[in-house]
Protein backbone atom coordinates (compact mmCIF):
# COMPACT_ATOMS: atom_id res chain seq x y z
CA UNK A 1 0.00 0.00 0.00
CA UNK A 2 1.28 3.35 -1.01
CA UNK A 3 0.99 6.38 0.74
CA UNK A 4 -0.66 8.17 -1.81
CA UNK A 5 -1.73 6.48 -4.96
CA UNK A 6 -3.62 8.17 -7.49
CA UNK A 7 -4.99 5.17 -10.35
CA UNK A 8 -6.28 6.57 -13.95
CA UNK A 9 -6.90 10.51 -12.54
CA UNK A 10 -8.72 13.03 -15.01
CA UNK A 11 -9.45 16.28 -14.30
CA UNK A 12 -11.75 17.89 -16.41
CA UNK A 13 -12.94 21.74 -16.06
CA UNK A 14 -16.37 22.95 -17.21
CA UNK A 15 -16.90 19.18 -18.95
CA UNK A 16 -19.81 19.61 -22.05
CA UNK A 17 -19.10 23.43 -22.25
CA UNK A 18 -16.91 25.54 -24.79
CA UNK A 19 -15.16 26.30 -21.95
CA UNK A 20 -13.96 22.59 -21.61
CA UNK A 21 -10.14 21.48 -20.70
CA UNK A 22 -8.62 18.53 -19.77
CA UNK A 23 -6.26 19.74 -17.73
CA UNK A 24 -5.34 16.23 -16.40
CA UNK A 25 -6.44 13.08 -18.69
CA UNK A 26 -4.09 9.89 -16.76
CA UNK A 27 -1.87 9.99 -14.13
CA UNK A 28 -0.92 7.51 -12.55
CA UNK A 29 1.39 8.15 -9.54
CA UNK A 30 2.86 6.78 -6.34
CA UNK A 31 4.05 9.14 -3.82
CA UNK A 32 5.63 7.00 -0.46
CA UNK A 33 5.68 8.54 3.57
CA UNK A 34 8.41 10.29 3.53
CA UNK A 35 9.25 11.49 -0.38
CA UNK A 36 10.51 14.66 -1.16
CA UNK A 37 9.05 15.34 -4.49
CA UNK A 38 9.54 17.96 -7.29
CA UNK A 39 6.94 18.78 -10.19
CA UNK A 40 7.81 20.40 -13.48
CA UNK A 41 5.78 21.63 -16.24
CA UNK A 42 5.10 24.88 -18.70
CA UNK A 43 2.49 27.51 -17.55
CA UNK A 44 -0.81 25.35 -18.13
CA UNK A 45 0.50 21.67 -18.07
CA UNK A 46 -1.89 21.09 -14.92
CA UNK A 47 0.62 21.26 -12.04
CA UNK A 48 -1.58 23.24 -10.12
CA UNK A 49 -4.47 21.14 -10.77
CA UNK A 50 -2.55 18.30 -9.61
CA UNK A 51 -1.65 19.80 -6.18
CA UNK A 52 -5.40 20.53 -5.40
CA UNK A 53 -6.39 17.15 -6.11
CA UNK A 54 -2.81 15.87 -3.50
CA UNK A 55 -4.60 18.50 -1.26
CA UNK A 56 -8.11 17.90 -1.12
CA UNK A 57 -8.90 21.07 -2.35
CA UNK A 58 -10.79 19.31 -5.71
CA UNK A 59 -11.70 16.30 -6.59
CA UNK A 60 -11.28 14.53 -9.70
CA UNK A 61 -13.51 13.73 -12.51
CA UNK A 62 -12.49 10.56 -12.89
CA UNK A 63 -10.05 7.85 -11.51
CA UNK A 64 -8.90 7.34 -7.96
CA UNK A 65 -6.96 9.02 -5.69
CA UNK A 66 -5.81 6.84 -1.86
CA UNK A 67 -4.77 8.51 0.70
CA UNK A 68 -2.93 6.00 3.07
CA UNK A 69 -4.92 3.36 1.52
CA UNK A 70 -8.19 5.10 1.97
CA UNK A 71 -10.23 6.37 -1.44
CA UNK A 72 -10.71 10.24 -0.78
CA UNK A 73 -11.91 10.65 -4.79
CA UNK A 74 -15.28 10.84 -3.61
CA UNK A 75 -15.60 12.29 -0.52
CA UNK A 76 -18.29 15.13 0.74
CA UNK A 77 -16.83 19.02 0.59
CA UNK A 78 -17.11 18.47 4.56
CA UNK A 79 -14.84 15.09 4.91
CA UNK A 80 -12.41 16.47 2.33
CA UNK A 81 -12.18 19.53 4.78
CA UNK A 82 -11.40 17.03 7.54
CA UNK A 83 -8.66 15.48 6.12
CA UNK A 84 -6.91 19.17 4.75
CA UNK A 85 -7.09 20.13 8.38
CA UNK A 86 -6.00 17.27 9.60
CA UNK A 87 -2.99 16.19 7.15
CA UNK A 88 -2.32 18.74 5.00
CA UNK A 89 -0.37 21.99 4.65
CA UNK A 90 -0.49 23.46 1.30
CA UNK A 91 0.99 26.21 0.71
CA UNK A 92 -0.58 28.23 -2.52
CA UNK A 93 1.04 29.46 -5.62
CA UNK A 94 0.25 33.47 -5.15
CA UNK A 95 0.73 32.63 -0.99
CA UNK A 96 -3.03 33.13 -0.38
CA UNK A 97 -2.21 35.48 2.66
CA UNK A 98 -4.26 38.61 3.97
CA UNK A 99 -2.60 41.51 3.23
CA UNK A 100 -4.48 43.02 5.55
CA UNK A 101 -3.77 41.25 8.65
CA UNK A 102 -0.86 41.03 10.61
CA UNK A 103 1.96 37.86 10.36
CA UNK A 104 0.39 36.44 13.40
CA UNK A 105 -2.96 36.64 12.43
CA UNK A 106 -2.64 34.91 9.22
CA UNK A 107 -0.49 32.26 10.14
CA UNK A 108 -3.75 31.51 12.91
CA UNK A 109 -6.09 31.38 10.16
CA UNK A 110 -5.66 27.22 9.97
CA UNK A 111 -6.97 26.97 13.77
CA UNK A 112 -10.67 28.84 12.90
CA UNK A 113 -10.96 25.37 11.09
CA UNK A 114 -8.77 23.09 12.63
CA UNK A 115 -10.06 20.65 15.67
CA UNK A 116 -6.62 19.76 16.53
CA UNK A 117 -5.40 20.16 20.30
CA UNK A 118 -4.98 23.48 20.84
CA UNK A 119 -2.60 23.17 23.78
CA UNK A 120 0.94 24.03 23.92
CA UNK A 121 -0.06 26.42 20.82
CA UNK A 122 2.22 29.73 21.71
CA UNK A 123 5.28 27.44 22.25
CA UNK A 124 4.20 26.03 19.09
CA UNK A 125 3.62 29.10 17.02
CA UNK A 126 7.11 30.80 18.74
CA UNK A 127 8.79 27.42 17.27
CA UNK A 128 7.74 27.71 13.85
CA UNK A 129 8.11 31.65 13.51
CA UNK A 130 11.81 31.26 14.96
CA UNK A 131 12.49 28.86 12.73
CA UNK A 132 11.32 30.38 10.11
CA UNK A 133 13.59 33.56 10.85
CA UNK A 134 9.75 35.45 10.94
CA UNK A 135 10.05 35.89 14.54
CA UNK A 136 10.13 39.70 15.03
CA UNK A 137 7.76 40.37 12.18
CA UNK A 138 4.82 38.58 14.25
CA UNK A 139 2.88 41.90 14.28
CA UNK A 140 3.70 43.57 10.85
CA UNK A 141 1.03 43.65 8.82
CA UNK A 142 0.92 41.14 5.53
CA UNK A 143 1.41 44.34 2.66
CA UNK A 144 4.29 45.62 4.35
CA UNK A 145 6.30 42.24 3.73
CA UNK A 146 9.18 41.66 0.99
CA UNK A 147 8.60 38.35 -1.61
CA UNK A 148 10.69 35.88 0.72
CA UNK A 149 8.86 37.28 4.01
CA UNK A 150 5.83 36.57 2.76
CA UNK A 151 6.85 32.80 1.10
CA UNK A 152 7.67 32.58 4.84
CA UNK A 153 4.65 33.52 6.55
CA UNK A 154 2.70 31.36 3.90
CA UNK A 155 5.13 28.18 5.07
CA UNK A 156 4.58 29.09 8.45
CA UNK A 157 1.02 29.11 7.87
CA UNK A 158 0.61 25.31 6.40
CA UNK A 159 3.13 23.69 9.47
CA UNK A 160 1.20 25.06 12.04
CA UNK A 161 -1.72 22.43 12.21
CA UNK A 162 1.43 19.87 11.79
CA UNK A 163 0.50 18.46 8.74
CA UNK A 164 2.07 15.19 7.65
CA UNK A 165 2.03 16.26 4.14
CA UNK A 166 3.30 19.39 2.77
CA UNK A 167 2.23 20.91 -0.94
CA UNK A 168 3.51 24.01 -1.83
CA UNK A 169 2.89 25.38 -5.57
CA UNK A 170 5.87 27.37 -6.54
CA UNK A 171 7.29 27.78 -3.38
CA UNK A 172 9.91 29.67 -5.04
CA UNK A 173 8.66 30.97 -8.33
CA UNK A 174 9.20 35.01 -7.34
CA UNK A 175 12.50 34.44 -5.40
CA UNK A 176 16.07 35.72 -5.92
CA UNK A 177 18.64 32.40 -5.91
CA UNK A 178 19.77 32.75 -1.97
CA UNK A 179 15.92 33.54 -0.94
CA UNK A 180 15.23 30.34 -3.43
CA UNK A 181 17.77 28.46 -1.69
CA UNK A 182 16.98 29.12 1.63
CA UNK A 183 12.92 28.24 1.63
CA UNK A 184 14.61 25.16 -0.13
CA UNK A 185 16.50 24.22 3.14
CA UNK A 186 13.70 24.95 5.05
CA UNK A 187 12.17 22.10 2.81
CA UNK A 188 14.56 19.76 3.39
CA UNK A 189 14.72 19.97 6.88
CA UNK A 190 10.73 19.79 7.15
CA UNK A 191 11.78 16.22 5.20
CA UNK A 192 14.26 15.14 7.35
CA UNK A 193 11.60 15.87 10.13
CA UNK A 194 9.69 12.87 8.51
CA UNK A 195 7.46 15.26 6.22
CA UNK A 196 6.20 14.10 3.13
CA UNK A 197 6.97 16.68 0.63
CA UNK A 198 5.74 18.13 -2.64
CA UNK A 199 6.61 21.29 -4.72
CA UNK A 200 5.47 22.41 -8.00
CA UNK A 201 8.88 24.72 -9.46
CA UNK A 202 9.97 25.91 -12.64
CA UNK A 203 13.09 25.54 -11.60
CA UNK A 204 15.65 22.84 -12.79
CA UNK A 205 18.41 22.97 -10.25
CA UNK A 206 16.16 23.43 -7.27
CA UNK A 207 14.34 20.14 -8.21
CA UNK A 208 17.42 17.92 -8.55
CA UNK A 209 17.46 18.74 -4.86
CA UNK A 210 14.52 17.00 -4.59
CA UNK A 211 14.30 12.73 -4.55
CA UNK A 212 11.77 12.09 -7.17
CA UNK A 213 11.42 14.60 -10.01
CA UNK A 214 8.06 14.18 -12.25
CA UNK A 215 7.32 16.40 -15.51
CA UNK A 216 3.68 17.27 -16.62
CA UNK A 217 3.02 17.40 -19.90
CA UNK A 218 -0.17 17.72 -21.60
CA UNK A 219 -2.03 16.58 -18.93
CA UNK A 220 0.21 13.06 -18.32
CA UNK A 221 2.92 12.78 -15.88
CA UNK A 222 6.30 11.49 -16.58
CA UNK A 223 9.15 10.62 -14.13
CA UNK A 224 12.21 12.54 -14.79
N1 LIG B 1 -10.73 26.67 -12.35
C1 LIG B 1 -10.46 26.45 -13.63
N2 LIG B 1 -11.43 26.48 -14.56
C2 LIG B 1 -11.17 26.24 -15.85
N3 LIG B 1 -9.96 25.93 -16.34
C3 LIG B 1 -8.95 25.88 -15.46
C4 LIG B 1 -9.14 26.13 -14.07
N4 LIG B 1 -7.95 26.00 -13.46
C5 LIG B 1 -7.06 25.69 -14.41
N5 LIG B 1 -7.64 25.61 -15.63
C6 LIG B 1 -6.99 25.24 -16.88
O1 LIG B 1 -6.40 23.98 -16.72
C7 LIG B 1 -5.09 23.92 -17.32
C8 LIG B 1 -4.07 23.59 -16.23
O2 LIG B 1 -4.00 24.70 -15.33
P1 LIG B 1 -3.05 24.72 -14.06
O3 LIG B 1 -3.39 25.91 -13.27
O4 LIG B 1 -3.13 23.40 -13.38
O5 LIG B 1 -1.61 24.86 -14.76
P2 LIG B 1 -0.18 25.09 -14.11
O6 LIG B 1 0.71 24.02 -14.65
O7 LIG B 1 -0.29 25.20 -12.63
O8 LIG B 1 0.27 26.49 -14.74
P3 LIG B 1 1.19 27.67 -14.08
O9 LIG B 1 2.61 27.21 -14.20
O10 LIG B 1 0.92 28.83 -14.98
O11 LIG B 1 0.75 27.91 -12.67
C9 LIG B 1 -4.90 25.26 -17.98
O12 LIG B 1 -5.26 25.14 -19.34
C10 LIG B 1 -5.86 26.18 -17.26
O13 LIG B 1 -6.31 27.22 -18.10
MG1 LIG C 1 0.05 26.73 -11.28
Amino acid sequence: MGFIELENIKKIYNPNTTLEVQALKNINLKIEKGDFCSILGVSGSGKSTLLYLLGCIDKPTSGIYKLEGKDVSNLSEKELAKIRNEKIGFVLQDFGLIEEETVIENIMVPFLFSSKNKKSIRFKIEKILKDLDIFDLQNKKVNLLSGGQRQRVAIARALIIEPEIILADEPTGSLDTDTSNNIMNIFKNLNKEGKTIIIVTHNLELAKETNKCYKIRDGLIYKV
